[in-house]
C-alpha cells in the first residue's frame, strides 16, 4: 500500500471539500495548508489576486507532515488570477526536493488551470501522474463523484 498525503489550501473551503472526499477514497492522510496572511473578503481578494498575479511566495505556517515520508503526494490548490494560489506556489517550492511523486488537483470558477499545473510541474521539477480540475458551481452542486473517482482510480497502481 502506497502512503499518501493530499496537501491543500484553501481560502473558502471548496478545495478542501475535494481534499477531502480525495482523502477518503484513496485512504490518504490530509495536510491543510493554512497561511500566516488575512486573506478575507474583498481587501484578502485583491491581494490573493495580485499576489498570484506578481508570482509572490507567502508565509505559511508550519506544516504538520514532512512529504519526504509519503510515497505520493496530491497537491490541491484553487486557481487565483489564472495561476497556482500563493500558499501552494510557497508550499510546493519550499518543499519541492520532499516530493517523491505528486499529482495536482484544483478547483476554479471557469479556466487557469493549465497554466496553474504547468508553474507547478516547473517549480516541483515533477511531472503529476493525474490530474484534475473542477469547476466551483460542480463541487457546490455535489456533481464530482465521477471525476474524483477516475482521478483516484489513475492513483492506485
Ligand atoms: C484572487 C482570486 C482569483 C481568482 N482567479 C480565478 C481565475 O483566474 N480563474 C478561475 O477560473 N477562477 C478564479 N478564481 C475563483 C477560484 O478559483 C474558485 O472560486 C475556487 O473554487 C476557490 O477555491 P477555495 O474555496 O478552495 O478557496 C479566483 C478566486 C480568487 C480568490
Amino acid at each position: 500500500m502506497k502512503k499518501i498525503l493530499v496537501a491543500y489550501y484553501s481560502r473558502t473551503g471548496t478545495t478542501r471539500k475535494v481534499a477531502e472526499l480525495i482523502a477518503q477514497k484513496l485512504g490518504a492522510e490530509l495536510e491543510e495548508i493554512k497561511d500566516t496572511v488575512d486573506r478575507s473578503g474583498i481587501k484578502g481578494y485583491l491581494l490573493s489576486g495580485r499576489d498570484a498575479t506578481l508570482k509572490r511566495l507567502t508565509e505559511l505556517y508550519p506544516i504538520a507532515k514532512n512529504p519526504a515520508d509519503y510515497d505520493l503526494v496530491l497537491v490541491g490548490t484553487p486557481i487565483w488570477s489564472w495561476n497556482v494560489s500563493a500558499p501552494i506556489r510557497t508550499y510546493v517550492t519550499q518543499q519541492k526536493n520532499n516530493l517523491k511523486s505528486v499529482a495536482y488537483f484544483c478547483t476554479m470558477g471557469g479556466s487557469g488551470d493549465g497554466r496553474a499545473f504547468g508553474t507547478l510541474t516547473e517549480i516541483s521539477g515533477q511531472k503529476p501522474l493525474a490530474t484534475l480540475s473542477l469547476k466551483t458551481k460542480e463541487v457546490l452542486s455535489g456533481d464530482i463523484e465521477k471525476s474524483i473517482t477516475d482521478f483516484t482510480e489513475k492513483l492506485r497502481d
